[in-house]
């Protein structure tokens, strides 16, 4: 076997490996990219984290939202989609939506 065989045939396989391993798995939301998102796109108005200090007093943090009761992914991404003024409008892709939701959901307090 030749090295271009041994690099087209061992190559994709340790990108697979690698990906199982360390990355977000395709497909599934990654509630880590959903933390990134809301620093740079939420922390404005909301307290998207308990490390951040201030925010807009009249705006529930991601803490309360994750806790409302009966809350799921799917009425976090409508209320961010369809948002009640004075929330904007921000526009995210599908994948943005969905890891955002799931970076809320994870300050769910269990129980
Ligand atoms: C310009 C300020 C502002 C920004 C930026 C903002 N929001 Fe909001 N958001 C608000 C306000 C104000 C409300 C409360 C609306 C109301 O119910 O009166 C709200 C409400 C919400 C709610 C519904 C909570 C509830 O129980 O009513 C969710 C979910 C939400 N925001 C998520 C987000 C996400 C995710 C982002 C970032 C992608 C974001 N917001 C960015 C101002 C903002």
């Amino acid at each position: 076997m030749g090295l271009r065989a041994v690099l087209l045939t061992s190559v994709p396989m340790l990108l697979v490996a690698g990906l199982s391993v360390a990355g977000p798995v395709p497909g599934m939301p990654d509630p880590v990219h959903g933390k990134d998102l809301a620093l740079r796109l939420c922390a404005n108005c909301h307290l998207v984290d308990n490390q951040q200090q201030q925010a807009n007093v009249d705006v529930p943090s991601f803490s309360e939202i994750a806790n409302v009761e009966g809350q799921t992914a799917g009425t976090i991404m409508a209320q961010i989609v369809l948002p009640k003024h004075p929330m904007p409008t921000i526009p995210l892709t599908k994948s943005e939506l969905a890891d955002l939701a799931a970076y809320i959901l994870s300050l769910r307090k269990s129980g």
